[in-house]
This record gives structure tokens, sequence and C-alpha cells, in this order.
């Protein structure tokens, strides 16, 4: 990508209709992007049909979820899920009876991990196990799914999977600093990048965040090319991040979090995307807005993008609604606080040297600097300190108000969708929510 594709107008067409099938390709959390497409598909009153990463028993071997747990994940959903693990990675995965790439790292401290050291052949042979694990498990889920997809019907795999941190003590201590420490406490993710443990995580992220988008549309092949012998349609959608234009000033620029870690699998995803287009496959990688989820809460000052965005909603013709978001916002704020002179401490970072040096996309995505964590960090602490309270941040409100505007600009996109690969905008965001709440 050289340049960011960004959807700039509404799109209006559906194809999706009662007795298509919805996919969700990962699991659905509360907070989570998912839900905005969720929702689409229940108004459109297709059947929604979800998987499970499944859950590790004590000695870390790989099961479905119990009765319990499948009630549970099944009311969440509102759709039948198929209890086939599709936990993604191979950081607990290894030939019979040899280590893990978990096992391989426990013994790293603090102290060692820059310089200890992996065994790359062995490394490849547990990704070699954990693809053969992914891609057997997935032919079973695609077994299922092929009898519950009608002829004819169309059907839509919303694929969410992201991740793939290897859970080794070592890392909690590292990421602490990486994403969250400022002054003394900072660490450098080019450290982390050059050092063996790195170059694992970079690998994981490859299988869990881009190439399960090549295996789900590998696997459905045979699904795809029923439906379309039968007059129906298949798409399939990603969630990608590749940074967001935002209102700086009263321009809409680009800008991003760093360092976003994932960026290289995450530009991987897209190049999935790409290739399959280049097949004559509907499948499109929909780059979003930072938001505040389970999997993005450990980024501190990722949510200070969000901000703007109440800008967008005036700007892009919202009305009383627009104007009781702000209302909302503000009465979450201590008294002598007020969204204006948030907004202003957000502008004023947006503007400073520090961060246009990062808004820079043919670099992305940038190693992080001592410079930005105490810049960033900082005015993430300054701006959560505003609030009357922790748990209750205007980013709860924004983040929710973004995934409620995704839904609908993926959903109706993915009926007759333009490319491979589109950013979804502060701006087509506002347009949209203040379409739906006029
Ligand atoms: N939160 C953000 O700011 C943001 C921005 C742009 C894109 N996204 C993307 O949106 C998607 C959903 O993320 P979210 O932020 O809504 O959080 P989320 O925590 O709700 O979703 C994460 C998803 O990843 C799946 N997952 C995690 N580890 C996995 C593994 N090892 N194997 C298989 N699946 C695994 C989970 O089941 C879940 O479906 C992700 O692709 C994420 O990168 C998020």
């Amino acid at each position: 990508m050289k340049q960011p594709v960004p959807l700039r107008k509404i799109p209006q067409t559906n194809i999706f209709r009662k007795g298509d099938v919805f996919v969700l390709f990962g699991e659905l959390f509360g907070r989570g992007y998912a839900n905005g497409l969720i929702n689409e598909a229940r108004k459109a009153g297709m059947t929604i049909i979800g998987i499970t990463v499944g859950r590790r028993d004590e000695n870390n071997a790989l099961r479905p979820l119990t009765a319990e747990e499948l009630a549970v994940a099944e009311a969440n959903l509102g759709g039948h899920i198929i209890n086939v693990p599709l936990m993604a990675g191979f950081d607990l995965d290894a030939p019979e009876g040899a280590a893990t790439p978990t096992d391989m790292l426990a013994d790293m401290t603090l102290k060692s991990w820059q310089d200890d050291k992996l065994d790359w052949t062995h490394v490849e042979k547990c990704r070699e196990v954990g693809v053969k694990r992914f891609k057997d498990s997935l032919a079973r889920v695609m077994a299922e799914l092929d009898g519950m997809i009608p002829d004819g019907s169309n059907a839509f795999f919303a694929h969410t999977m992201a991740g793939g941190i290897p859970k080794v003590k070592v890392f909690l201590a590292i990421a602490n600093r990486i994403y969250k420490g400022r002054g003394e406490r900072f660490l450098s993710s080019r450290a982390l990048l050059d050092s063996d443990l790195g170059k694992l995580i970079l690998k994981n992220f490859d299988e869990v965040t881009a190439n399960t988008f090549q295996y789900l549309i590998e696997g459905s092949a045979a699904i795809r090319a029923r439906l379309e012998k039968s007059a129906g349609q298949v798409r399939y959608t990603a969630y990608g991040y590749h940074g967001t234009e935002i209102l700086i000033g009263d321009q809409y620029l680009w800008q991003t979090y760093s360092n976003y870690t994932q960026g290289q699998a995450k530009m991987r995803l897209e190049r999935v995307a790409e290739s399959a287009w280049a097949q004559g496959i509907k499948a499109t990688v929909y780059n979003c807005p930072e938001i505040r989820t389970n999997s993005s809460d450990i980024f501190v000052g990722v949510e200070l993008s969000l901000f703007p965005l109440l800008k967008a909603l005036k700007k892009e013709g919202g009305g009383a609604w627009a104007e009781s978001q702000w209302r909302v916002c503000d009465e979450l704020l201590q008294e002598g606080n007020t969204i204006a002179k948030l907004l202003q401490q957000i502008e004023d970072y947006n503007l400073s040297g520090v961060s246009k040096h990062y808004r820079d996309f043919a670099a992305w995505p940038m190693d992080n600097s001592l410079e930005l964590a105490d810049l960033m960090i900082g005015t993430s602490d300054e701006i959560t300190q505003m609030h009357k309270d922790r748990k209750a941040l205007v980013t709860d409100i924004l983040s929710a108000l973004v995934l409620e505007g995704t839904g609908p600009l993926m959903f109706h996109e993915t009926s007759n969708p333009a490319a491979p690969v589109l950013w979804l905008n502060h701006d087509i965001i506002a347009k949209q929510l203040n379409a739906m709440h006029a």
C-alpha cells in the first residue's frame, strides 16, 4: 500500500437477507469490533454461526468448550457455535514430546532476553505442527458448516482474529515497559524486534493475525464454489489496522499509534486480501480506527486519536444528536474540565513535533521512542485524570460509537466492495453515525 484507500461515501447496497449465513471467524467479546457487524447481520435476519478458539486444560492441551461454556458463548453470539478449537498460532505446539516455543522462552529473564538465542530449526517444526493442527480443525469446521449453508444463499465470513503473544512471564514485564513505560522504565520496541524473542512473537502474529485469513479463504473454497454455482455469493472481511485519518485542525490527517508491533502482520493480512481479490474472490480488509477493546487496552495512548471524533461528528453535519454526545462526554469530566479543554490538549499533542514525526505513512510501523512515550503516555494519564471516574471514560463512549459506525459501513460495502483494502477514517464514521441518528 503506497497510499491509504479511504471509503468516502456511505455504501447503500445490501445483498444479505434472511436465510443467508453470517460466519464469525473469531470469538465475540463485549467491546469487540465484531459486534458492529453482528448487529447488522442480525438486523438483516441472517443465520449467525460462530467458532471457538477452544480452551487450554491444566496441561495446556487444547480442548473444545464444555456444554456450559458453549451455552454461554452461543447465548452471547445469538447463534450456533461449531465447537472445534480453532486457536491459531504455534506458541504451544511442538512435535510429540518436544519443547514448545513457550517452553523455549521459559528460562528467559529480564536480564538475559536480549541476548538469548532460539533454535530456529526447531521453531519452524513447531510452526508446522501448529499450522497443521489449525488447518485440520478448520477442515472439520468447514465440513460442519457446509451442511448449514443452503444452496443459493449468500455467505459472509467475518475474520476477527488477531493476537499471538506467548504467555511467558518475562514478556509481561517487557510489554509493560514498551507499551506503558516512561522515563527510566521506558523500553524501545526496536530492542524487542531485534531480539530472538521479538522475532518469534512476530512469526506468531503472522500466523494468528494474517495467515488465518488465508486459511479461511482456502478452507472455504468448496463451499464458495457450491454457492456460486447455485447463484449465491460469498464475501470475506477482516479487520485491519494501518493508522487512521482524524481531524487535526480542520483537516483529516493520517496518524497512527506507535509502535504498533503487529504492523507487519496487518500488512500481510492486506496482501492476503489483495491476492484473493486478484483471483476474483471478494475479500476486503477494513482498516479501522483505534478503539479501546480487550485487545487494545494494553497500548496506553492508543485512545488519544479517538477524541477528535467528537469534532468530526459536528463537521460532518451532526445536529442535535452530535451535540448530545458532547454533553454526555462533558458529564464524565470533573468540574472545571470540559470537552473543549480536553480537545485543545489533544490538538496541542497532535501539533507537537514528536507527533508530526510519527505521521509518516511510508515508514509505518515506526519504532517507539522515549520522547514519544513520555508525551503520549503522559498525555493519556493527564486526560484520564480529568475524568470523575477512571472506570467511566469518554473513550468508552467513543469506542462504542466507532464500533457502531463501522458495522453498517462494512456490512453494506461488502455487498459490493470497491477494493481489497479500505480505510474507515473518522470522516466516514461520523457521517454514518450522523445518518443513523438523524
Ligand atoms: N481495537 C482496535 O483499536 C483495533 C483497531 C483496528 C483493528 N482492530 C482489529 O479488530 C479485530 C478485533 O479486535 P478487537 O480490538 O475488537 O478485540 P477483541 O479482543 O474483541 O477481538 C480479538 C479477536 O481475536 C481472536 N483471537 C485472539 N487470539 C487468538 C488466537 N490465538 N487464535 C485465534 N483467534 C484469536 C479472538 O477470539 C477475538 O475474536 C482484530 O483483528 C484487531 O486487530 C482493532
